[in-house]
């Protein structure tokens, strides 16, 4: 086990992706983990993250000291430097200027085995304020930049090193050849940790806890619940039931794909609910967002333990819970924009225990678990898609009439993105009907009906996002195809917002 200490840094979980994808298992940390959980652990190699803070700073993050006697390798990035240097005894100062991008990097003669393969120069990334200016004792220094004369320490003794650089950014041409060093020739790891070896050890472990006990999954249709329902099958198969709670509110074709994908071609047994008519009639009158958003996330509940009760003895419920929803973060938490629900959340009074298969994992890596396991491509690569579905992109009132308008823009609109070849090249891509109408004109007669806004942005994680800059000649053919195909729509307009200020969804 690889551990990344997180002291705040902005890429803590891009190092351990990076870990990751040299298939060396590894996990975040709080930097409040004492040696003891280390031990424990029985960790083989540690790094330490970046982070916002000075080391001098009030509050700055620091490290167990006993960390430093465990005989364990230690990897310090950028402040994960600065607070190894200082806590074994070196000094950390602050210069007229730090050092921001780009940089040579020009390492000690003679290869050492962190740099092994990347000769006397190469191009890092930097970002720091600090600098290390005395190492501590048993330490030299391995490699330096114009502003930062000592950018690379190590002591071979103790396998401990640091790097004011960032290996984990890609800007870093050779980070991953650093990391991988530090990884294999450090530390000491196989790199034998496979979606495969993933896939084998969850489905030992799942027949092992579940017996012969009975399974329930909430499947969404979406890329976590549907990689876990499958993976779950395949440990325990008829054991394992699914429920899809149809709440009226999903997209074109959408719940007919679920039913053909699961039911059909794995197998599965699935309890398909159509409760659109119990979410429609409680939605009736409402406007306000946020009530929608609580209505919808409540009686998604209601109707599960409605169905759940009738499925007799049910001991496990499968929740597709994802690695960063997990991660105890060295930072605190960001403030409730909107009330998030997701379906499949688990419905607070149940007592069910919960298997939770990709708790450990990053979403590509579910993703990756998927297309092993053979979850086609359409369900394992398509764009999030929020638990209250399209009613939070009708705004306002949400009646059928304008479910039916968005949902065969909505089609038209992906179906072209498709064709394009740019849905992959997308974080998200939806249309979203707002509660106008607007005057137009088609065929010499006066048109008085709905625009469509189109929304597509480019994300990494959902929490910031750039709108995507479509070619003309797409928008104009998605715009044309639109007010010509569906009636009610007579204007077609492109939401050119990033996140912040705005947020993805609408609502
Ligand atoms: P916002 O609109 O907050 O959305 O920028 C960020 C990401 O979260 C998705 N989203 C949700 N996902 N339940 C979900 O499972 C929800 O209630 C929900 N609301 C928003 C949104 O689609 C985007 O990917």
């Amino acid at each position: 086990l690889i551990v990344v200490v997180d002291f705040g840094g902005q890429y803590s979980q891009l190092i351990a992706r990076r870990v990751r994808e040299l298939q060396v298992y590894c996990e975040i940390w709080p930097a409040s983990a004492p040696a003891s959980r280390f031990r424990e652990a029985n960790v083989s190699g540690i790094i330490f993250s970046g982070g916002p803070a000075s080391v001098y700073g009030e509050g700055a993050p620091r490290i167990d000291p006993a960390v430093y006697e465990l005989g364990i390798p230690v990897l310090g990035i950028c402040y994960g430097m600065q607070l190894m240097a200082l806590q074994l005894g070196g000094a950390v100062e602050r210069p007229d200027r730090g050092e921001y991008g780009k940089a040579v990097l020009r390492l000690a003669p003679g290869e050492h085995p962190l740099f092994r393969g990347l000769g006397g120069e190469t191009q890092v990334w930097m970002s720091h304020f600090d600098s290390v200016v005395r190492v501590p004792q048993g330490f030299r220094v391995l490699g330096s930049t114009e502003n930062t004369p000592v950018a690379v320490i190590g002591d071979d003794g103790r396998r401990f090193y640091g790097v004011q650089f960032h290996p984990e950014v890609v800007h870093t041409l050779q980070g991953r050849e650093i990391i991988k060093n530090y990884l294999f020739n450090i530390v000491g790891c196989k790199g034998d940790w496979t979606t495969e070896s993933f896939i084998a050890s969850q489905v030992e472990a799942i027949r092992r806890r579940v017996g012969d006990g009975q399974v329930l999954c909430a499947l969404s249709g979406g890329v976590d619940s549907s990689v876990a329902a499958v993976l779950v099958h395949q440990a325990i198969g008829d054991q394992l039931t699914c429920m899809f709670v149809d709440h009226g509110l999903l997209r074109k074709g959408e719940a007919e794909q679920v039913v053909r994908t699961f039911r059909d071609r794995f197998r599965i047994k699935l309890v398909h609910v159509d409760a659109s008519e119990r979410f429609l009639s409680k939605l009736k009158g409402v406007t306000d967002p946020e009530q929608k958003r609580k209505i919808i996330g409540n009686e998604f509940i209601y109707v599960f333990q409605d169905e759940a009760r009738k499925l007799g003895q049910i001991d496990y419920l499968v929740q597709g819970t994802v690695y960063p929803d997990v991660i105890e973060s060295g930072t605190g938490t960001a403030q409730v924009i909107k009330s998030h629900h997701n379906v499949g959340g688990l419905p607070k009074e149940m007592k069910f225990q919960l298997i939770e298969p990709f708790r450990e994992l990053f979403k590509d890596e579910v993703r990756a678990v998927g297309r092993t396991l053979g979850v086609p491509e359409e369900i394992v690569g398509r764009h999030p898609f929020p638990g209250p579905g399209l009613g939070i992109r009708v705004l306002g009132e949400v009646t059928p009439d304008k479910l039916a308008i968005l949902r065969e823009a909505d089609a038209i609109y992906i179906e072209e993105i498709r064709k394009a070849g740019l849905y992959d090249k997308i974080w998200q891509a939806f249309a979203v009907l707002p509660d106008v109408r607007s005057v137009g004109v088609m065929g010499d007669e006066r048109t008085y009906a709905y625009p469509i806004v189109l929304r597509a942005v480019t994300s990494e994680d959902g929490m910031t996002a750039d709108f995507y800059r479509f070619p003309w000649e797409l928008l104009e053919r998605i715009s044309n195809r639109i007010v010509n195909e569906v009636p009610q729509v007579n204007r077609v307009v492109y939401d050119m917002t990033s996140k912040p200020p705005g947020t993805i969804e609408w609502e």
